[in-house]
């Protein structure tokens, strides 16, 4: 795992979406991971602009989403699917149909998370997976407790990710769906790379048990210490209660990967 600590927000978000446009023109096929949440959406915002300046061509890629709220259909304000047709999908050049949600609305959703790890499995696995942290310390929605190793499957949310994602909701957490369909820590484990971002003040602590602490269920975004290529994207906020801040910098500054990047210090 490395860390990379960028001096805000914007420019974490930019290094993301520089990552992606690479693998997308070196590997046009890219099979992608992607993530909702606040903290995504400057990455798509820079996603479009890039497509729209620079050409970026999603027409032959395919996307997988890390989750889904159960029980809001796929045109509702508030689920993943419209949140990923309007920050991205809508204004870029890929093909609808390559875009894969899990369904929340599926009437049995036990054979819906089966099927979404199987059409993951078709499409060759995932190559760039991005994920968020939530305060909680979940990666998808992979509440505390969850298995390290859980595949696609249904999760009760916790009462801090319903307080979390609330202001989605008109503010109240009895608005929020009480479940989800997601990824499971393995699926996302298995993906070939793997991006975190995380940025603000607020997300200081748990980014710090997140990469600093040890491997827990409690925290299932530390299972990401096993994936084989797994780097954290941080702005300076974010970064401010890690231990080892200056090594982490010192990996940006040194490791040839990050030349290119130097600019963004
Ligand atoms: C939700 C999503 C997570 C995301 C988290 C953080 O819970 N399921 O994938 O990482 O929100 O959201 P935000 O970026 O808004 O803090």
């Amino acid at each position: 795992m490395e860390v990379i600590i960028l001096p805000t927000q914007q420019k974490a978000a930019h290094l993301v979406a520089q990552i992606f446009a690479k693998e997308m023109k070196a590997h046009p096929k890219l099979v992608l991971g992607l993530a909702t949440g606040r903290t995504m959406e400057p990455v798509y915002s820079l996603l479009v602009d890039l497509h729209r300046q620079a050409g970026l061509d999603f027409s032959q890629c395919s996307t997988f989403n890390l989750d889904e709220y159960i029980g809001i259909p796929a045109d509702h304000p508030c689920s993943y699917r419209h949140y990923m047709n309007e920050l991205l999908f809508n204004q870029v050049n890929i093909t609808k149909a390559n875009t894969h949600l899990p369904d929340g609305m599926a009437t049995d959703l036990a054979a819906e998370c089966i099927r979404y790890e199987g059409a993951i499995a078709q499409a060759g696995g995932i190559d760039l997976q991005l994920v968020g942290i939530g305060s909680d310390g979940h990666i998808g929605f992979n509440e505390p407790s969850s298995s390290l190793r859980s595949r696609t499957r249904e999760k009760a949310l916790t009462p801090a990710t319903l307080e979390q994602n609330a202001p989605m909701f008109g503010g109240d957490p009895a608005n929020v769906p009480r479940r989800a369909i997601t990824m499971g820590v393995g699926t996302i484990l298995d993906s070939r790379r793997c991006l975190m971002l995380v940025t603000g003040k607020s997300k200081a602590s748990i980014l710090a048990k997140a990469v600093e602490g040890p491997i827990t269920a409690m925290v299932t975004a530390t299972a990401l210490q096993l994936h084989p290529r797994c780097q954290v994207i941080v702005d300076e906020e974010a970064a401010s209660e890690l231990k080892e801040i200056d090594y982490h910098r010192w990996v940006f500054a040194n490791e040839p990967e990050w030349a290119e990047f130097q600019y963004l210090r």
